[in-house]
């Protein structure tokens, strides 16, 4: 079976939705942030800050050419994988790929915790997150299935994943 994959904004809920969705289809769940931070030994944030956002996408590139040649798995990626074609030419060779989106409030709201994520630790937040938005808004619409997750639970947003897996035949037996 084709992977699932979750695209979409910081703050959009790829990672608990990912999580949830893999165990109501009994598959294994891969957190390509995770991944990364688990292969290097570093946090996501001290990639950025010792060696630059460059050397993070380089990273995060060559962890997607693997992952993608997997099966049959839940990927949850970083929001910034649309960044590189061919990370999602190649996300898309061998999954389905589901966009996750939300408004701006709400991204504000989910990802106000600092020291997380290096690309909002800044002065302007808000400048921050609508400027990246819209660079990228566009990339993110490239999916075969997007959701508003902005008024919903990861459960429900899993449960909405479901109903369009199955109606479009991605789904073997009773999942
Ligand atoms: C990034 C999103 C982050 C992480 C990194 C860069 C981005 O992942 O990969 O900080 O460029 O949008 P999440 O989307 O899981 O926060």
């Amino acid at each position: 079976m084709k992977n699932i994959v979750l695209i979409g904004f910081m703050g959009t809920g790829k990672t608990s939705t990912g999580r949830l969705l893999a165990g109501r289809l009994n598959r294994p769940f891969i957190d390509v942030d995770k991944k990364i931070e688990q292969e290097t030994g570093l946090a996501i944030s001290d990639i950025f800050q010792l060696y630059g956002e460059d050397h993070f996408r380089q990273i995060e590139r060559e962890v997607i050419s693997r992952v993608a040649r997997y099966t049959n798995t839940v990927i949850a990626t970083g929001g910034g994988v649309v960044l590189k074609q061919e990370n999602i030419v190649r996300l898309k060779n061998t999954g389905v790929i589901i966009s996750l989106m939300a408004s701006l409030e709400i991204i504000l709201e989910r990802t106000a915790r600092p020291g997380i994520r290096p690309l909002l630790d800044c002065e302007d937040r808000a400048e921050r997150v609508a400027k990246l938005f819209q660079d990228r808004a566009s990339l993110y619409m490239k999916a075969d299935y997007t959701i508003d997750t902005s008024c919903m639970s990861p459960q429900q947003v899993t449960e909405r994943i479901i109903v369009f897996l199955r109606e479009g035949g991605h789904l073997r037996g009773r999942s």
